[in-house]
């Protein structure tokens, strides 16, 4: 026998709450967990502008080929100029390159890897809390992970905490910074506060790598990427890790790329020799039809627009759910205790609910949300507000 001694290990904290929503027989119950945009019907719609790229892809494939190590340069190109804009200085001097992954959750593995075998003896730098994953990812690479405080036990964005820190992170080692819509607390830093990040950075000239997997989320698609062009614009290297899994709703396509801003061409190239290397040994050539669908839709102007406002469409749903929520707490004295819900930014709010809270919730209401107290917003009923403030109200005061 060998498989006797396989230690077995608790499922993702995350994932395994759709399994678990799945299975409750409540019909009233609430699924706050993985972070998936549903619709007032409380549907994951396919995006219209999504169904129409399908359907000219449909008509016109004739190949499923392999595409190369890198994916498909439209692709590549097109998301690059969403990121860094269409004008980027860096397009032009040709200082960055697109890689295409399976999801962002592959560009950051590529990225780990990548870190691991080319940048040996660098540790990873990431915001306490984080996305859990961030923290397998790096440490199943191999990496050596450490913190910055980001928010703290009260619930609050604490940025001169986080600027001390990251003073202290030594030379050379890398720096996660969440675009936007940081995951899991909502809380985004202001442009001063990026201002200020972006002086540490250069000064203890460390490397940031922006996880950037909710564009079009918090303030708008140009707004949310405010703060990678800065950087890319002031910085001679950059990591960038891009998700079309929220903004053109392709979860399940595994679609994103890892942006890489080099100091120059040649340098460039030398990365990306790397990166099709590790990327041929952890899946050889990437999903292709998302990043076909995201290709389709901005490069065709009619597309992207529609494309663009059902972004905005859904960005403006989960603002009017902090807001509606924030009201429906109103008549249980609770909208003080809960005004950061207001401030937070993109599908997710640390609600400040305690993992005991949270359990009960689960428990008695059929609320499921993640044990940290992370609720996905986008996952509200709107019709159903009142009972969610009651039975958070419930669980406040028990
Ligand atoms: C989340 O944090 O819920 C999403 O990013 C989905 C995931 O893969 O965990």
């Amino acid at each position: 026998m060998h498989f006797g001694p396989i230690e077995r290990v608790p499922g993702d904290p995350i994932l395994g709450l759709m399994e678990s929503y799945a299975k409750d027989a409540n019909p009233n119950k609430f699924d706050l967990g993985v972070g998936v945009y549903k619709d007032a019907m409380g549907l994951t719609p396919v995006l219209a502008a999504v169904k129409q790229a399908e359907q000219r892809l449909l008509d016109r494939q004739t190949s499923k080929t392999y595409v190369g190590g890198h994916g498909d340069s439209t692709f590549g190109q097109l998301l690059s100029e969403l990121v860094l804009g269409s004008d980027s200085r860096l397009l032009r001097e040709l200082r960055v390159g697109a890689t295409q992954t399976p999801g962002g959750t592959g560009a950051l593995r590529l990225c780990a890897d990548f870190i691991k075998h080319c940048l040996p003896g660098r540790g990873i730098w990431l915001s306490d809390p984080t996305w859990p994953i961030h923290e397998t990812i790096f440490a199943t690479a191999g990496l050596k992970v450490g913190h910055y405080p980001y928010v703290g036990q009260d619930n609050r964005l604490n940025v001169p905490a986080m600027l001390a820190a990251l003073e202290a992170v030594p030379k050379g080692d890398i720096v996660l910074l969440h675009a936007c819509c940081h995951n899991p607390t909502g809380f985004d830093l202001s442009q001063a506060d990026w201002k200020q990040v972006l002086d540490v950075v250069r000064r203890r000239d460390l490397l940031p790598l922006i996880d950037f997997a909710y564009q079009g989320f918090g303030d708008g698609l140009e707004q949310d990427a405010w703060a990678v062009r800065l950087f890319a614009e002031a910085l001679p290297e950059l990591l960038i890790t891009s998700s079309c899994s929220k903004n053109f709703g392709l979860y399940r396509e595994r679609t994103g790329a890892l942006l890489v801003c080099a100091s120059d061409a040649q340098k460039l190239l030398d990365v990306r020799s790397q990166l099709a290397f590790i990327a041929r040994n952890l899946w050889s050539t990437p999903p292709d039809h998302g990043a076909a669908v995201v290709a389709e839709i901005l490069g065709n102007p009619g597309l992207k627009s529609l494309w663009a406002d059902e972004v905005e469409g859904m960005r403006l749903r989960i603002a009017q759910l902090r807001s509606g929520l924030l009201e429906a707490l109103a008549p249980y004295g609770l909208s003080e205790h809960f005004a950061h819900i207001g401030v937070q930014r993109g599908m997710f709010s640390y609600t400040g609910l305690t993992s005991a809270q949270v359990q009960q919730l689960r428990e008695k209401h059929s609320v499921y949300m993640v044990g940290s107290g992370r609720a996905n917003v986008a996952g509200i009923d709107a019709t159903r507000l009142d009972a969610l403030a009651k039975a958070i109200s419930e669980v406040c005061t028990a």
